[in-house]
């Protein structure tokens, strides 16, 4: 594999993908070949799977939806994020694997190892090199902060419990997998916040 994988996590509402954002625009500026893409979505078919499962009138069982998320990523996997790392590109993807341990795995008591071996395909073949993980309490989340409340979609309308499950589930995956990890507490100033993750991202040599 020539190119780079990396992924940005976290909870609800704590500027992930604006930090994502942030570093596609640093790294076009050098010259680099990137792929933004995001999870569940990134092909025709994962964005279908996308609709049903953010489907707020749609009762959908844990184990489906687990189901449903590892079908969207497979997708992606195949046609998306390793044909652009096989051309030697940075792919940049907001949520990943990670976000099924934290929401199945953790928050909806299906078992981490349950989703690990549900995800053998992107445990096996296409891990990310490194995983930005935005460690903020979905609690005091800028968006709460800010009193912006959206909960428009099925995942987002769970309550603060689920949320707070997601968020001790992300903790439990960057000691899991701490190798790839690169856990960054986000400041108030978001460019603060970046030039951390940049940092991160040069000590371990991905960029
Ligand atoms: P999205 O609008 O992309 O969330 P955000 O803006 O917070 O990144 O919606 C994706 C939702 O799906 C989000 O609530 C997290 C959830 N999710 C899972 O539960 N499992 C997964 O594997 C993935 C990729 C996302």
């Amino acid at each position: 594999m020539k190119g780079k994988f990396i992924t940005f996590e976290g909870c609800e509402g704590v500027g992930k993908s604006t930090q994502a954002k942030l570093l596609i625009k640093y790294l076009e500026e050098k010259g680099y070949d990137v792929v933004f893409t995001r999870e569940p979505g990134g092909t025709p078919v994962a964005e279908r799977i996308r609709e049903i499962l953010l489907d707020p009138t749609l009762e959908i069982t844990s184990r489906t939806e687990a189901h449903l998320f590892v079908a969207a990523r497979n997708d992606h996997i195949e046609n998306v994020i390793l044909p652009n790392l096989e051309k030697g590109k940075i792919v940049i993807c907001d949520r990943y694997v990670d976000s099924s341990i934290a929401y199945q795995g953790v928050a909806r008591n299906l078992g981490i190892e349950y989703i690990e071996e549900l995800n053998k395909v992107a445990f096996e073949t296409c891990l990310p090199d490194c995983t930005v993980f935005i460690n903020m309490d979905p609690a005091n989340s800028w968006r709460k902060q800010i009193g912006e409340v959206i909960e428009d979609d099925r995942m987002e309308s769970e309550n603060a419990m689920f949320h707070a499950k997601c968020f001790k589930g992300f903790l439990e995956a960057s000691k899991r997998y701490k190798n790839r990890y690169l856990v960054v507490e986000p400041l108030e100033d978001k460019m603060q916040t970046f030039n951390k993750i940049l940092e991160g991202l040069k000590d371990r040599k991905i960029i």
